[in-house]
């Protein structure tokens, strides 16, 4: 382990032990700081996890962080499953295990993808340690010093920071209600970038959810141009309201008529999903649907990072969502969630001052409030966190800068009567600054 060397003192540690006139090492001839990889220096720590901290502290009122409701985790069922994992598969989830996942899992999630149009086989899915470990192998996959990555603007700053580490640039096209603007998509994809970044459902951060036309209009033109599509959906099946939109992944399968159920996928979208929202982060288990020749590219790079998600989680997981479990809990929560949902936008009405937009998200954990040109939101939470209540502000969103005046809201983490008090103490804090 890297010992901590503290900036303000000279810490008393010799690099070679033993080595009786070994000089002290002090901050100014650390010898780490010149020696990081070229990639590590672009990196800074994610606004967003330095966020997280706050929502430790019991008295504040936390927008900031894309946190489940703890109170809808299933923790009986949990429990009971890791009881039965133990008790009867322990030679199993003990052990190693392939790095492609547990198959009953894959299986399991190839049928639960199925109900939600996506036809894929077990040998399309790699589970990952999360979608974000996801988005690392996807970057350590195909992103060479200097490559540009098509992105949103704004967009998932856990994929920035996933990208960032392999050296990506970024090429952004704007998004509107209906997701990303593709009638600006055409001219960034003739500038070449390595593959295009994109949440079709209610965007993080934006909320906003991309049209069918759009869909449609965006796998035609990345088809066109060769250009291959990662599809990021956590959320996919936390909506509250409308239909159910066809991912980009299945109808990438039907332009090129290769839509089949039981027949290997072999389009141009990588796709990502993941239980965290849907069962509990803390299993750390989402997964990649690619084509085959993909998937196993993928498996040597997942091998150097973690060789496998741990097989107990990924039993326990299975454990809990056969059954018809899982679908009956998605429900619970969609009921949960559009609650809150309701009552921040129902708050942001009454509290939020003329001039200020948001979003009208129709699933998903976040919102996206506009605040008129002028306003500084980063300088905002400095005066939110005095009231106690904290947000994301939107710059942290945007690769190439930008969105100064926006901000991020999470409103699946508190009960709908926080929520209340939480915009009227933000609303008072922005209607001071204007
Ligand atoms: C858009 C998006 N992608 C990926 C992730 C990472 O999710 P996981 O917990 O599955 O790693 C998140 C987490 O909030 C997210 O919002």
């Amino acid at each position: 382990m890297i010992p901590a060397i503290a900036d303000s003192q000279p810490a008393e540690l010799t690099l070679r032990p033993g080595a009786a006139a070994a000089r002290p090492v002090t901050t100014a001839d650390t010898p780490w700081s010149d020696r990081y990889a070229l990639r590590a220096r672009g990196m800074t720590s994610s606004v967003l996890r330095e966020l997280l901290k706050l929502v430790e502290d019991p008295g504040i009122i936390s927008f900031a962080g894309g946190l489940p409701a703890p109170e809808v985790f299933p923790g009986a069922e949990i429990e009971a499953a890791a009881r039965l994992v133990v008790a009867e598969h322990a030679a199993t989830a003990l052990q190693y295990g392939a790095t492609e996942g547990y198959l009953p899992l894959r299986e399991l999630l190839v049928r639960h993808m199925a109900r939600y149009g996506i036809e894929v086989t077990p040998a399309n899915v790699l589970i990952t340690s999360g979608a974000q470990q996801g988005l690392d192998l996807v970057g350590k996959l195909f992103i060479n010093s200097g490559d540009r990555v098509l992105t949103e603007e704004p967009t998932y700053v856990g994929a920035l920071q996933a990208f960032t580490a392999y050296q990506a640039r970024y090429m952004t096209v704007p998004i509107d209600e209906e997701g990303m603007c593709t009638d600006r998509l055409e001219e960034a994809l003739r500038a070449g970038p390595k593959f295009l970044y994109v949440l079709p459902n209610f965007q993080n951060p934006g909320g906003v959810t991309l049209s069918l036309e759009r869909r449609w209009r965006l796998v035609e033109l990345a088809s066109r141009y060769g250009t291959p599509i990662v599809e990021d959906d956590p959320y996919g099946q936390l909506r509250y309201e409308g239909r159910h939109l066809p991912p980009l992944v299945q109808i990438d399968a039907e332009h090129h008529g290769s839509a089949r159920r039981g027949r290997p996928y072999r389009g141009g979208v990588i796709y990502l999903g993941s239980l965290s929202k849907t069962l509990a982060p803390g299993l750390r288990i989402g997964w990649i649907v690619a084509p085959e020749e993909v998937v196993a590219r993928l498996v040597q790079m997942k091998q150097g990072s973690d060789l496998h998600t741990s097989t107990f989680a990924q039993m326990v997981a299975y454990e809990v969502a056969r059954g018809g479990f899982l679908d009956r809990h998605v429900r619970h929560i969609r009921k949960v969630y559009g609650e809150r949902r309701n009552a921040m936008l129902s708050a942001l009405e009454r509290f939020f001052p003329p001039g200020a937009r948001w979003t009208h998200p129709e699933g998903g954990l976040f919102l996206w409030a506009t605040l008129p040109e002028g306003f500084d939101a980063a300088e905002l939470l400095a005066e939110a966190l005095k009231e106690k209540v904290a947000f994301v502000p939107g710059s942290a969103f945007y690769p190439n800068g930008g969105g100064r005046n926006t901000m991020r809201l999470n409103f699946s983490y508190s009960r709908p009567e926080v929520i209340e008090e939480g915009i009227l103490r933000l609303g008072r804090v922005i209607a001071r600054g204007t």
